[in-house]
């Protein structure tokens, strides 16, 4: 949507009310079941990433070529930036291109918004530093409404984000959309990675007894964005935090396991739990590129985001 009455693209879960999140989750799940897609043929999408990543990317890139559109991969490692071209000068350069979208991946918070003030194209937020990734929390809102029934099925819900809340960008956006829905959320972690302000409607906990929760939500730790001079002590991680295979033991049937990938085996979770029963792992995958879907269309439509 544009100048008056506009909404342009997606950058932030607090963007997001109960009813876009209904809209959403009902969409996503339409198409996952074979519903058609919308076509946005001759329709350009820029892929954006100044950050790695496998799932977000590939699944952007399925999800808008599934939509007719044309994504363009702009590779960062040989672009014009290693020249001394400015970020802003690349967005405003790549804009030139007819993009209708823009899903921008950055190491910095706020590089999404950036790129749509800069151009005035709505862009989607794949994840901006430690800031906020809303289509991750999109899809796996998604997931939990596939394996529970409904939205209103969430609303009571415990959910334990276990590990490094303090870096990840999804427990922002997560902990938002779990807010929505009612889920009672709890963060888990050893207190360097806690965050040092205060959530609201979040409990926290020292220890983790799997028991106590309905989803345990199992976060990456996040090597590449510790302290410089900080370690990290596996051995003690694992004997707190980890779903080990003696944590897991205590599961019943409709505790479910979920994480954004990508694992780190043998850290957050012992490897064959990844493809336990009751693991939501995989699907989260699956999910992401019919979610993705539902997100392109109602951003290119005007009906979320702003
Ligand atoms: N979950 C997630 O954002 O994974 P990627 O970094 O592989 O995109």
């Amino acid at each position: 949507m544009t100048s008056d009455g506009r909404r342009l693209g997606l950058h932030t879960s607090t963007k997001l009310d109960f009813e876009d999140l209904v809209a959403l989750v009902n969409r996503g799940l339409e198409l996952s079941r074979g519903g058609s897609a919308k076509s946005f043929a001759g329709r350009n999408v820029i892929l954006a990433f100044f950050e790695n990543s496998t799932r977000t990317k590939v699944s952007f890139e399925v999800a808008s070529t599934h939509l007719g559109m044309t994504a363009i991969n702009f590779d960062i490692t040989g672009s014009s930036l290693s020249k001394g071209e400015s970020v802003k000068d690349t967005a405003e350069t790549l804009a030139s291109y007819d993009p209708s979208l823009f899903v921008v991946r950055s190491k910095e918070s706020g590089l999404s918004q950036l790129f749509e003030d800069w151009t005035g194209i709505p862009t989607i937020n794949a994840g901006d530093g430690e800031h906020e990734h809303p289509t991750q929390a999109i899809l796996d809102i998604t997931t939990l409404v596939e394996r529970f029934g409904s939205l209103e099925a969430l609303g009571g819900l415990r959910m334990a984000i276990v590990g490094d809340v303090l870096h990840s960008r999804v427990a922002r956006s997560l902990t938002q959309l779990a807010n929505l829905c009612g889920i009672e959320v709890s963060f888990l972690g050893p207190d360097n990675m806690m965050p040092k302000y205060i959530f609201p409607n979040v409990n926290r906990h020292s220890s983790f007894e799997v028991e106590r929760y309905d989803v345990l939500y199992l976060l990456r730790i996040q090597r590449e964005r510790l302290a410089h001079g900080e370690t990290l002590e596996v051995n003690k991680y694992r004997s707190r935090f980890s779903l080990t295979k003696e944590r897991a033991a205590h599961l019943r049937s409709e505790q479910v396991i979920m994480h954004p990938g990508p694992v780190f085996p043998g850290m957050e979770i012992d490897a064959p739990l990844i493809d336990a029963t009751n693991s939501l792992i995989r699907r989260q995958t699956e999910i992401s590129i019919f979610a993705r879907m539902a997100i392109v269309e109602a951003v290119l439509e005007g009906s979320i985001g702003g």
